[in-house]
């Protein structure tokens, strides 16, 4: 059974409420990145849809629960289900509130129609869509998360088997992502550290971060390898499993895609961890063009270079996936 979930980036209680659900069939891909604006929801949108236009059952799941919004970017009206049902009704599942669309084999569980910020979801709420999202019986779920830090936004992004950090050559969308990473690093830290035994390691280390010169995630690293081999090694080995994805949006000059790669590496130095570059995606004004006519750029425009750009990245994700099913 493939491994489509990670239970140690759950709260202790979440541990409680999904144990034994951990085992998912599906591969989870989430897009985050801290800025709004830049694409997050046209990226899921578009993986989604590539997803179901490969033959698999794809679900896309709307969790920017404040904006509501991932149904237009497939040309869909707002579905009279959503999670915000889900919300309400402890007898429902993530699937009973899914909608077919007109793209066949793509699904869709629409965000929250009033107004619930993902900020505003309790613990309970979070690991009941978490849990429900592992129960779900398909090939892929796609993820759309919401912009900022929230610890329900970092922990929704953790669960996904791919992680996936959406940048834009804009320097504050940058900055920004790497907000994002460093949040989310640090919170699947603080998941690991009770288990590894590293709490009190970490805490003194933090508290002398100047002392002991440690300026990155990835110095953090070192230095508990450092003071203890095992365990160090140990957190090395889940964090290294992360399976991190960078791509970069709305690319406008040739200057603009050497920026991908170097973000790239600036990642791996930085964290200490492995990161691939999927690619880039150009800037095109199709993109609002499409959606203004309520359909994905995608459908309107096949032979665009997004078109050509995201089908490259959609391969590139689910090769390793695909090359398993045909060896099992
Ligand atoms: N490659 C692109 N070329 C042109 N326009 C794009 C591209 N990607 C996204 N856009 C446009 O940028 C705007 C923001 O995109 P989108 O809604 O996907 O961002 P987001 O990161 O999900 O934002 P939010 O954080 O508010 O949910 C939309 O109008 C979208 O059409
Ligand atoms: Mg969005």
């Amino acid at each position: 059974m493939m491994k489509g979930t990670d239970p140690v980036s759950s709260p202790s209680h979440t541990y409680q409420f999904v144990r034994g659900q951990f085992d998912s069939d599906a591969v989870i891909f989430a897009i985050g990145g801290g800025k709004g604006g830049i694409g997050k929801s046209f990226i899921s949108s578009s993986l989604a849809l590539f997803l179901a236009h490969m033959g698999h059952e794809t679900y896309l799941i709307d969790l920017d629960l404040g904006c509501a919004n991932i149904h237009t970017s497939i040309g869909e009206p707002l579905p009279k289900l959503g999670i915000h049902d889900f919300l309400s009704d402890p007898s429902l599942s993530i699937k009973d509130v899914s909608v077919p669309t007109a793209i066949p084999n793509l699904k869709l569980v629409a965000g929250s129609s009033d107004m619930l910020e993902t900020a505003d979801i309790s613990e309970f709420q979070k690991s009941r869509i978490m849990g429900s999202l592992y129960k779900l019986k398909t090939k892929f779920i796609v993820l759309d998360l919401s912009a900022g830090t929230h610890h329900s936004t970092l922990d929704f992004f953790l669960m996904a088997t791919n992680k996936i950090v959406l940048f834009t050559p804009e320097p504050s969308s940058i900055e920004n992502a790497y907000r994002f990473l460093k949040a989310a690093f640090y919170r699947k830290v603080r998941r690991l550290e009770n288990q590894l035994e590293l709490t009190e390691m970490i805490a003194d280390l933090m508290s002398r971060r100047a002392e002991y010169g440690l300026k990155s995630p990835g110095d953090l690293l070192k230095a508990i390898q450092n003071k203890d081999l095992v365990a160090g090694q140990k957190l090395n080995r889940i964090l290294k499993d992360l399976h991190l994805h960078v791509i970069l949006n709305q690319v406008r000059t040739l200057k603009d895609t050497d920026l991908g790669p170097s973000i790239k590496d600036v990642c791996v130095k930085y964290f200490g961890l492995p990161f691939n570059y999927l690619g880039h995606v150009e800037h095109d004004n199709a993109v609002w063009q499409a959606l203004r006519n309520r359909k994905h750029l995608l459908l309107e425009y096949p032979h665009s270079k997004v078109y050509a750009q995201m089908m490259n990245i959609t391969r590139n994700l689910v090769a390793p996936y695909l090359k398993r099913d045909m060896v099992g």
